[in-house]
């Protein structure tokens, strides 16, 4: 599976989610790979501060690319059952041509109405791609819009709802389950690790666990 993350918008988990999925992905034992097409190269960086800081846990492949991502992705199709790529917070080529060979698009994106306004263009992106697609006679591509770094306080609940109405009224859809905003998130990422390498916040390892489950799964109805 081909699995892009990208908006455009900053700090808003990318990268963060890239390395969950990347190592989601290696846990069912098909080799995996992730690509930061990213400049700024934070999952890059990630990928480096693994094999510092957590030797002994499970291995993920990273490289980095630029500009049209399709040759190189074909290329690594050969020897990887699951390609998972970090496209950055930004309208790119790399972005666009992954848009067109990516089985799913996670679009990572905070409730607030200055974030769910970028969703527009993401919007106009999937569908201009999908169009393409459907003439060369690909499958869809399945772009989802998932909430990070939410609260877990009952009142926030009406401001997921609100941003879950808007973000479908772009014709995008959302993934049911939001993430919450968790040190643990943090405190992973920075030494090269996820939730699900340390072993400590369960609550954390359950929400993301049921949010790649409803992300990744073949058909995305849910
Ligand atoms: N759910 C969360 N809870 C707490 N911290 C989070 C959460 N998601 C991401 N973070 C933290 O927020 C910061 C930004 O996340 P990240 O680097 O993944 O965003 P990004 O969208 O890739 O940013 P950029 O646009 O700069 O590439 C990081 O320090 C990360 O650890
Ligand atoms: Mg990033």
């Amino acid at each position: 599976m081909i699995v892009l993350v990208g908006s455009e918008k900053g700090g808003v988990g990318k990268s963060t989610i890239a390395a969950h999925v990347a190592v989601r992905l290696s846990m069912t034992g098909k080799p995996t790979i992730l690509i930061d097409a990213d400049p700024q190269a934070t999952s890059w960086a990630w990928a480096q501060a693994r094999n510092k800081y957590k030797p002994d846990s499970l291995r993920v492949e990273t490289t980095k690319m630029t500009g049209d991502i399709r040759p190189g992705i074909k290329d690594l199709a050969a020897s990887y059952g699951h390609i998972v790529v970090d496209c950055g917070g930004a309208d790119s080529v790399a972005l666009r041509s992954g848009m067109m060979i990516a089985h799913r698009l996670i679009i990572p994106s905070k409730v607030a109405r200055r974030d769910l306004e970028t969703l527009k263009h993401v919007s106009t992106l999937v569908h201009t791609a999908n169009e393409k697609r459907e003439s060369e006679g690909q499958s869809q591509l399945l772009a989802r819009v998932v909430f990070n770094m939410t609260r877990a306080l009952p009142n926030f609940w009406t401001r997921i709802e609100g941003a879950k109405k808007v973000v479908e009224s772009l014709g995008l859809g959302v993934c049911p389950y939001p993430i919450v905003e968790r040190v643990s998130y943090d405190d992973t990422q920075y030494q090269g690790g996820t939730v699900f390498d340390d072993k400590t916040d369960q609550k954390a390892i359950d929400e993301m666990e049921r949010v790649l489950k409803s992300l990744l799964r073949k058909e995305n109805t849910e």
